[in-house]
């Protein structure tokens, strides 16, 4: 273990929850009839983006479409690796209409965007190692998809299996934590994708149950922060031990969708 972790500056894409509800349930966290407090929700978001700030990293924003209660899960809407924009095609016909607003503002920003031609939901399935692409399937993004995402960007993808409805987005099941290693919590994968997790990590953080439905696996490192759901305390305790420092952050009103601080999150890689 390195005597001293080194946080490495991110740029992050978020959107505000201004027009955040539970309006259908798409996963088994939500509940239409349970009413989300607009305030808390604003509030809590707010001081993720201040914290992320605070530590360093560029936050840009992308205005929030009303009619569209998910749009504030920034990480659905594409993954970008070497300053290439995979774009997303949402399973749930409500999302759908995200894509071309993230889209937009990708290229605004002077990217050109990939349109998936299967179901694919960006980082939320997607995720980039720095070595290759870890990629979730099972209740989303398709096998198709992930094969199309080798193909465009020319690195490993690595397809893993999911099996637990709560647990529908690889990004609730897994998170990296550097370019040497990852924290998952194990039950979320079949047998073979868990072989093959423990072979590629055998130094992994692992999760327990509590940690992982605390959506303490839907974190963001820098290499040395990681910004954690506060209730994942005994993935926090293992996480101190391996020499990083979480730093809590309570989005607990977003977990009323399935969501959490990675979800909120879209990591832009230059
Ligand atoms: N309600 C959203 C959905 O089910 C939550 C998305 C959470 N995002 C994520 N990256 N896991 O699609």
């Amino acid at each position: 273990m390195p005597d001293i972790r080194v946080p490495r500056r991110r740029r992050f894409l978020v959107c505000e929850p201004r027009h955040f509800a539970v309006q259908y349930a798409i996963n088994p966290w939500m509940h239409p009839d349970l009413q989300v407090d607009v305030d808390l929700a604003r509030d809590q978001w707010q001081s993720l983006i201040h914290v992320y700030r605070d530590h360093g990293h560029t936050v840009d924003t992308l205005e929030p479409v009303p009619g569209l209660p998910d749009m504030v899960f920034a990480a659905n809407s594409a993954v970008v690796v070497d300053g290439r924009v995979f774009g997303s095609l949402f399973h749930a016909p409500e999302r759908r209409p995200e894509s071309l607003h993230y889209e937009t503002w990708f290229k605004a920003a002077g990217y050109s965007v990939h349109r998936p031609e299967s179901v694919c939901e960006g980082e939320g399935d997607l995720v980039w190692t720095g070595r290759y692409v870890l990629a979730g399937t099972g209740f989303r993004t398709t096998r198709e998809a992930h094969r199309e995402v080798q193909e465009f960007f020319g690195h490993p993808v690595i397809s893993l299996t999911l099996v637990d409805p709560y647990f529908y987005h690889l990004d609730t099941a897994l998170f990296v934590l550097d370019d040497d290693n990852i924290a998952y919590y194990p039950e979320a994968f079949s047998p073979g994708s868990r072989e093959v997790l423990a072979r590629l990590y055998p130094d992994a953080v692992l999760a327990t149950h509590d940690d992982a439905m605390a959506f303490g696996l839907n974190s963001v490192s820098d290499g040395r922060h990681v910004f954690i759901a506060p209730k994942a305390e005994a993935l926090a305790a293992r996480l101190t031990e391996h020499g990083y420092d979480p730093v809590p952050v309570d989005l607990s009103e977003f977990q009323k969708a399935g969501g959490g601080i990675k979800c909120c999150t879209q990591e832009i890689r230059p």
